[in-house]
Parts: C-alpha cells; sequence; structure tokens
C-alpha cells in the first residue's frame, strides 16, 4: 500500500485517486494570441479576497505568456466537453481553430457552454517544484446550473452519477 516518495508514477497513481474537474485556462499573449491548456489543478483558495489557483508546467510553451498576461481565464469543462479537454492537452499548434470564444477581461478567451468560468486578474505567482502557482483574484465570474461537469479520476474522464 505504501510507497518509496522516489516512485514518481506511483505518487502520480495515488494522486489521481483525487477526483476532480477540468479547467480549459486562457489568456492573451503579447502578440494578442490566444492560449490556452488543459489543467486539472484549479482550486478555490480564499472567498474575501476572492482568490483562486491554478498550476501550470515550467516546461509549458506559455509559460513567459501565462506571467507576463494581466489577465486569465479557467474555463470549467461540462460532460460534454471531452473533445475539447483533448485538444488543449495535445494540440501542438492553433488549439482555437475553428472554436467559438469570446474575449473576456483582458482579452482572455471564454467558451460557451462551460459549467462555470471565472476570470481573473494574473495576482502573484509561486515557485511550486516543477511547476508555477498561478494565483487569481476573481473580477468576474458565471455558472451554469442546468449543465453537469467534466471530471478526472484514476487517469480518466469520469460523468457524475448523481446529477441533481
Ligand atoms: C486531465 C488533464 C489535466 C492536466 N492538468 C494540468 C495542470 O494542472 N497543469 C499543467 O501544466 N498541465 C496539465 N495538463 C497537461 C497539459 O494540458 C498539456 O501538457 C498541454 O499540452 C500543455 O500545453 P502548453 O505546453 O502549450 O502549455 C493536464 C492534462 C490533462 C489531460
Amino acid at each position: 500500500m505504501t510507497q518509496p516518495q522516489s516512485d514518481s508514477r506511483a505518487l502520480r497513481n495515488a494522486l489521481g485517486r483525487f477526483a476532480t474537474g477540468i479547467a480549459i485556462v486562457t489568456a492573451i499573449d503579447p502578440d494578442g494570441h490566444p492560449i490556452g491548456l488543459t489543467v486539472n489543478s484549479f482550486s478555490a483558495v480564499s472567498l474575501d479576497p476572492a482568490l483562486v489557483l491554478w498550476c501550470l508546467d515550467n516546461n509549458s510553451h506559455n509559460l513567459e505568456a501565462f506571467r507576463r498576461a494581466s489577465h486569465h481565464a479557467i474555463n470549467i469543462l461540462a460532460d460534454n466537453q471531452q473533445d475539447l479537454s483533448n485538444r488543449f492537452a495535445t494540440w501542438p499548434a492553433d488549439r482555437f481553430a475553428g472554436l467559438p470564444w469570446h474575449a473576456g477581461i483582458g482579452g482572455a478567451p471564454v467558451f460557451p457552454g462551460c459549467c462555470a468560468t471565472f476570470e481573473v486578474a494574473n495576482e502573484t505567482q509561486h515557485a511550486g517544484g516543477d511547476h508555477i502557482i498561478f494565483v487569481g483574484r476573481v473580477e468576474r465570474f458565471g455558472e451554469r446550473v442546468d449543465l453537469a461537469p467534466l471530471l478526472f479520476h484514476a487517469g480518466q474522464y469520469r460523468t457524475l452519477a448523481d446529477k441533481d
């Protein structure tokens, strides 16, 4: 049951037992192009002030662009948006091609059909090992109570059995 801490595959598997939602975090790069990636490291931090966090791999192609962006948007995916999750986790180039979106605060792309969206000011960044922790202040948010979330557990997409 217990594993040595250095066994990273085992650690990844154990961490994967924590069920999460899935979000696409977006922003506008310094050239005005939309950027974004799929994450499950999103978490609420504080209600007053309204703060949320997510973690970005130090090897991300868009590390500098996210660091410099004034704002980003956190799009919480619905259970019919698995294709969007795969696209923003794997496509090497123009992930936004052919997709509907509108510019939120600071230009950060907001997608239609998500369970919730948080438009946040890029407030602080913290070193977190092989990731950077972005803490954002929520400036605008919305939710769709009629939509069920896309979930991630043990390396697989899941949906809620109980949708009430
Ligand atoms: C379910 C899921 C959750 C993920 N969570 C994160 C995350 O929290 N942080 C991260 O940096 N990458 C995460 N990734 C991986 C990125 O989406 C993927 O590496 C992406 O290609 C990074 O794009 P970029 O290099 O253009 O930033 C996740 C992928 C999946 C499928």
